[in-house]
């Protein structure tokens, strides 16, 4: 059990959740079927996709979008360093590479530009230890950081260019959308903003089931292959063969894996999905306080906001600096602990673990702003159930320390 005053994450589940799980218990029906069918329905349409399919996590739906778009061994794959294990680990279940990408320091999101950059780099035979210079390089996997979207049109532009296919990690972007300029529409992540998105539904994300995840896309055969591959590549599932309008027989159409989602999930996913949007604005009521309470402290920079995103605020980075204050960011997280705040730091880069370092040779100056940026990053508590005390003791905590720590306040007193 957490000790903090205010912990980093806590669900919001209720009543509705609970009726509903208890429902699907008595029906007697617990794995895939009627709720698991209603969640994928309900959610393509709250992200505006034509098909969805439901998974056991975020890192299913990856796995199986990028086999589905027919990325296989001897290829690679552009990947933000700064991102979770799992969006470079399903390009290794399929043998690819992934060629790890340094971010933009405002928003720790992937960066374009150094995107083209390696790919010459590759080209030239210049960046990765070992790969042959003929190795094509396939497709990318944006990850919008804590939910603040990237510019969907611009990562278009860049797949069309480089004939890549594009598999979107919404881990933390539901509900999130964004625009070009103020006179545009808005798209959701989802809403045709890659070849497929994938979403989390993890314990501590935006809405959550637990454990599961969704795959969405409007193109029919892919949904189609994700969705056979999801259940031992079955050419039905359970649902369909027992249900009174279903078949008892099945055919093996290719070796998948087991990652469905069950109806008692789903029970707990469509409530959590029909206040998605409510969870959303209690979020930015959270970071609109922190903004506040925080903005006259100069130790700290707060996360860029933008007029043309719809942030999902799944989490609120702060990002320290270190040349005003006598402590280190590790430092820093330990005084929070102390003073009972939850916190994380999102992320060590990819480029900065074993399996990389050793296996492709990545090194800290091939990434140097992840490098640097990962070094000052703490996230702050952010979660829907967050009353005002909450929000002012962390608030109070983060100023004391800096103010406790501050090398400017201490040059004053000497
Ligand atoms: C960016 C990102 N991608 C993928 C995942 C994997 O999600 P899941 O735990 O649902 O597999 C996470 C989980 O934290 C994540 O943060």
């Amino acid at each position: 059990m957490s000790t903090n005053q205010v912990p980093f994450f806590r669900p919001y589940i209720e009543e509705l959740e609970l009726n509903e799980v208890l429902d699907t218990i008595h029906s007697g029906w617990i794995t895939s079927g009627a709720k698991v069918k209603r969640f994928e329905q309900e959610f393509a349409s709250a992200v505006g996709a034509s098909r969805a399919v439901a998974v056991n996590s975020c890192t299913a739906a990856l796995h199986l979008a990028l086999e589905a778009l027919g990325v296989n061994s001897g290829q690679a794959v552009l990947v933000p360093t700064m991102t979770f294990a799992a969006t470079a680990a399903v390009v290794r279940y399929l043998g690819a590479i992934p060629v790890l990408v340094d971010c933009d320091p405002l928003t720790n999101n992937m960066n374009l530009l150094d995107a083209s950059l390696k790919l010459s780099r590759l080209r030239d035979g210049k960046l990765l230890k070992g790969l042959p210079r003929e190795t094509a390089v396939s497709a990318i996997m944006p990850v919008h950081v804590g939910g603040m979207m990237m510019d969907v049109r611009a990562i278009d532009s860049f797949a069309s260019d480089h004939g890549l296919r594009v598999i979107e990690d919404g881990a933390h972007a539901f509900p999130s959308a964004w625009r070009p300029g103020p006179d545009e529409p808005w798209q959701r992540c989802g809403e045709r903003t890659a070849h497929v998105t994938c979403f989390s539904f993890y314990a501590n994300k935006t809405i959550t089931t637990g454990e599961g995840g969704m795959a969405v896309t409007d193109n029919v055969e892919v949904a189609e292959r994700i969705r056979s591959m999801s259940l031992h590549g079955l050419s039905q599932n359970a649902w369909g063969r027992y249900s009174n309008a279903g078949n008892w027989d099945y055919k093996i159409v290719a070796p998948g894996y087991k990652y469905n989602l069950t109806d008692i999930a789903a029970a707990i996913g469509i409530h959590q999905l029909a206040k998605a949007e409510k969870m959303r604005q209690m979020r930015e009521g959270v970071a609109r306080h922190y903004r506040e309470a925080l903005a006259d402290i100069e130790e700290v920079e707060l996360p860029a906001d933008d007029s043309n995103r719809i942030h999902s605020w799944h989490l609120f980075p702060i990002k320290l600096r270190l040349d005003r204050l006598s402590i280190n960011r590790n430092e820093f997280m330990e005084k929070l602990k102390e003073g009972g705040v939850g916190c994380s730091a999102h992320w060590r880069p990819l480029h900065l673990h074993p399996y990389y370092e050793e296996t492709f040779g990545w090194r800290p100056e091939d990434l140097p702003v992840a490098t640097a940026e990962w070094k000052r990053s703490i996230s702050l508590p952010i979660f829907p159930g967050m009353n005002g005390e909450d929000l002012e003791h962390v608030a109070h905590t983060v100023r004391s320390v800096c103010a406790r720590h501050s090398r400017v306040y201490a040059a004053g007193l000497l």
